[in-house]
């Protein structure tokens, strides 16, 4: 299926895998990009370290193009950057922050891809030098802002003129059609991939995201600090109705976060002090308590991932798990969405 975006990228089909921390290593990865998608490899769990060993595992398992995807607010976010570039991985996406390296991922030929969630900040991505913009409506999992993917599409569309990403409430065939007709050049999924074969993600999770309907998410901001979509768990609801600050929780995840990516104290206090900001609409300057939040998140998305743990464990997932009723390769869905699509678009174009 041939769209602008699937010409600028080099891909057969515009699919892209959205970046999930932990979740898109280097086998789903590479599993999406031998499949005609973009496969993204989230780096903002990783030291430099790690995400340029993943990098080169990428690079044995696929010669497509794929990417890495990596929060601008995060401590290290510049060293993961930095091994990207020297790497020349063919995509660069990120998200809450301001792009420093454009120019050079487009020296060797790469390009960037700016995640936004608001409009004014797809028009900024543009203005900066993105070449492709993702635009993340309210029904995704994770940090959507107030949005909805029908209302922010078109509007993007018309005030853009760089591909466009399609991001959150995407499953199915229809849904990359309607995609299409709202003016974006291909989608990006993060839920659906979750449930792929390829995906570590454990079984049990997958299989309360196959059980559960479209009412089954939680958008709250007590999750890390930032308003963000999670499957209702034990663990996520426990989050949501805890009463007070988060101090045992975040003081943990703080040992936790500091082991994981190698970091000195030097590294956390800067970080708690500097109250990084990213305008998410409704949401401004990130407290120290935010920040605790954003820690011990880790904690629970790993006892997710990793152990399958209902009572700690809380899991980003968008609306769409209502929709999500198997677990296929990533490569039947992809093939599966694609001819559903075009099929799709057919019919609507014969009927006018
Ligand atoms: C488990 C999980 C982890 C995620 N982690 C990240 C992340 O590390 N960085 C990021 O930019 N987005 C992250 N997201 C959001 C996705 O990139 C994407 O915006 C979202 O999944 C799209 O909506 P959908 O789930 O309806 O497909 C995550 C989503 C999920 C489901």
């Amino acid at each position: 299926m041939k769209t602008k975006l699937t010409e600028l990228l080099g891909i057969k089909h515009p699919i892209m895998l959205a970046g999930m921390n932990w979740i898109t290593e280097p086998g789903l990865v590479a599993a999406v990009s031998n499949a005609g998608g973009l496969g993204i490899l989230a780096t903002g769990h990783l030291t430099a370290e790690g995400t340029r060993e993943q990098i080169r595992e990428i690079k044995k398992l696929t010669d497509k193009p794929f990417g890495i995807n990596q929060a601008l607010v995060q401590v290290k976010s510049k060293d993961n950057i930095q091994v990207a570039i020297e790497e020349k991985v063919p995509v660069i996406n990120y998200t809450l922050g301001k792009p420093w390296f454009i120019d050079k991922v487009h020296s060797y030929g790469g390009k960037v891809i700016g995640t936004v969630a608001l409009v004014k900040h797809a028009v900024k991505a543009e203005q900066l030098g993105c070449d492709i913009v993702s635009v993340t409506g309210h029904e995704a999992a994770a940090h959507g802002a107030d949005a909805t993917s029908l209302v922010l599409i078109p509007m993007v569309a018309s005030s853009v003129k760089i591909p466009i990403i399609a991001a959150g409430g995407f499953y199915d065939g229809r849904g990359l059609a309607a995609a299409i007709v709202l003016g974006a050049d291909g989608i990006s999924m993060g839920t659906r991939f979750i449930v792929s074969k390829e995906s570590i993600v454990h079984d049990r999770f997958k299989q309360l995201i196959i059980q559960a309907s479209e009412q089954d998410t939680i958008y709250s901001n007590r999750f890390d600090g930032m308003p963000g979509r999670a499957l209702k768990s034990d663990g996520a609801l426990a989050m949501v109705k805890s009463k007070g600050l988060p101090l045992i929780g975040g003081i943990s995840g703080v040992f936790h976060v500091k082991k994981m990516l190698r970091l000195s104290w030097w590294d956390v206090m800067s970080t708690a002090l500097s109250k990084k900001t990213a305008d998410y609409g409704s949401w401004g300057a990130r407290s120290i308590f935010d920040q605790l939040r954003f820690a011990g998140g880790a904690i629970g998305q790993e006892a997710a991932i990793y152990k399958g743990d209902e009572k700690l464990g809380f899991m980003w997932a968008g609306q769409s798990i209502g929709g999500i009723n198997e677990v296929l390769t990533a490569s039947e869905i992809i093939e599966g969405i694609v001819s559903e699509a075009e099929k799709v678009l057919k019919i609507k174009a014969s009927a006018s």
